[in-house]
């Protein structure tokens, strides 16, 4: 299977981990002072979520992650991608810090290091503390100001270990799905909150980078952004049109400030919002990335909708093309597409795939074993498409599977399941898929390759 992937092209020390978040499989929402969440309080709003299931016990990795790390190791992998909650390390948002909060992430960092695990650690994986929501939430700037604040607490005490920080993990679907489209928390569908929170978003990866660097010594700062790769309905100069306003509301207006380009002034004018610039925001908004992170999952195939909501775009169902669970279309040629984009046009240093996956509908055979080709085939597919973005000279240091396990999938709930490993939400029984015992293989097969006995 790993004869597929072009393996000679990734570098010997390349990160092979896999990815979780901390609402989507912490449960112990209650415990150690941990606050609510923004996710705590939209999960429990009937109807935001299919069969109303909620992050409350989620994987109960809160208190199993002895054994989670534990299957890390029986997949080989030598790097693990997590989010810190900020309402358990700071409950109010701001101001007190909340010491057992910390103490859970310290002793995960030790548990990862002993088992030889690199943690790379993402501050902001969508948990607001629902305090700062209620006094304002991301489209207010002192929102900005307080995850930076957090940052800087939460590096401070990790600092001495961790190295690998990200920032926010998909910020754009914080403001987008969170403030415009209404599907994700806070639910929000106000166009003005969703642009000023895009804003404090970006400023806020900034100021955290500042933190970051300033209570420790050799970080590593990057951002995650999910991308897309964007396709034209037709040749028509209005699907054209429309095909650049969707590249400009996924991708460069994620991209282009964050590399010193400011904010793409054809979206500033599609948006018609005005900013809440200051003086000095887009220098901190580009401070320097150590690396930046893809999480890449489906291509978007757009049409012009003049009278649909910004940017007035409409996806187009593309027929006869194989979808994941998620009905998201499988195209691995994406990745490659854009880890290239990344390095040519943006000129990154270095990339990680920090998210990429699929879900499809699992279940545990009668002699216990979960098969699921499906999703094996889309892995091999997408590291092939990676190999050989990093053999056209992406400068790929490593990829983070979505998902170790199955999760709490957002407004999917636990329906939709990402994991190399399955769970039995009724018993948190454990059982690595076939895709996970693949993932394994190649993870083998590349260290292999650099001790010369391939
Ligand atoms: C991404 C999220 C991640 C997970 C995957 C499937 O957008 O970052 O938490 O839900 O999608």
């Amino acid at each position: 299977m790993s004869d597929a992937i072009d393996l000679a092209a990734l570098p010997q020390d390349f990160r092979w981990g896999t990815a979780t978040s901390a609402y989507q499989i912490e449960g112990a929402v209650a415990e150690d002072g941990r606050s609510p969440s923004i996710w705590d309080t939209f999960s429990h709003t009937p109807g935001k979520i299919d069969n109303d299931d909620h992050g409350d016990t989620a994987c109960d990795h809160y208190h199993r992650w002895r054994d989670d790390i534990a299957l890390m190791n029986r997949l080989g992998v030598n790097a693990y991608r997590l989010s810190i909650a900020w309402p358990r390390v700071m409950p109010e948002g701001d101001g007190q810090v909340n010491p057992k909060g910390l103490d859970f992430y310290d002793e995960l960092i030790d548990g990862l290091l002993a088992a030889g695990i690199t943690p790379s650690v993402t501050l902001y994986h969508w948990d607001l503390p629902q305090t700062l929501q209620d006094r304002g939430g991301w489209p207010e700037r002192e929102t900005a100001e307080h995850f930076a604040a957090y940052a800087s607490v939460v590096a401070e005490r990790l600092g001495d270990r961790v190295s690998h920080w990200a920032t926010l993990n998909e910020p754009l679907c914080s403001a987008w799905i969170g403030h415009l489209e209404g599907k994700m928390a806070p639910g929000l569908t106000d166009l003005t909150a969703a642009v000023r929170a895009s804003y404090h978003l970006l400023l806020g990866h900034g100021l955290a980078a500042q933190a970051i660097r300033a209570v420790t010594s050799g970080a590593e700062v990057g951002i995650v952004n999910n991308l897309s790769t964007v396709f034209p309905a037709s040749d028509s100069p209005e699907d054209q049109a429309a095909a650049r306003r969707h590249d400009g509301h996924v991708n460069r207006w994620w991209l282009d400030p964050v590399h010193g380009r400011g904010f793409p002034a054809d979206m500033r004018e599609v948006y018609g919002v005005d900013l809440p610039e200051r003086p000095g925001d887009l220098d901190t908004i580009a401070a320097p990335l150590d690396w930046l992170g893809l999480n890449y999952y489906f291509p978007a195939t757009v049409a012009d909708d003049p009278d649909g909501p910004v940017p007035h775009a409409r996806s187009v169902r593309r027929p006869d093309v194989p979808r994941t669970g998620m009905d998201w279309e499988i195209d691995a040629s994406g990745i490659e597409t854009l880890l290239l984009r990344l390095t040519h046009e943006y000129g990154a240093r270095k990339l990680y795939v920090t998210e990429n996956g699929s879900a499809f509908p699992d279940t545990v055979g009668p002699d216990g074993t979960v098969d699921d080709p499906e999703r094996r085939d889309y892995l091999v597919g997408h590291l092939a498409a990676c190999a050989s973005a990093a053999r056209k000279g992406a400068p790929l240091a490593g990829y983070f599977a979505w998902s170790l396990l199955d999760n709490f999938e957002w407004a999917y709930g636990y329906a939709k399941r990402f994991g190399l490993v399955h769970v039995d939400y009724a018993t948190q029984a454990r059982t690595i898929k076939t895709s996970g015992r693949g993932y394994a293989e190649i993870v083998r097969a590349h260290g292999e390759l650099g001790r010369g006995t391939a």
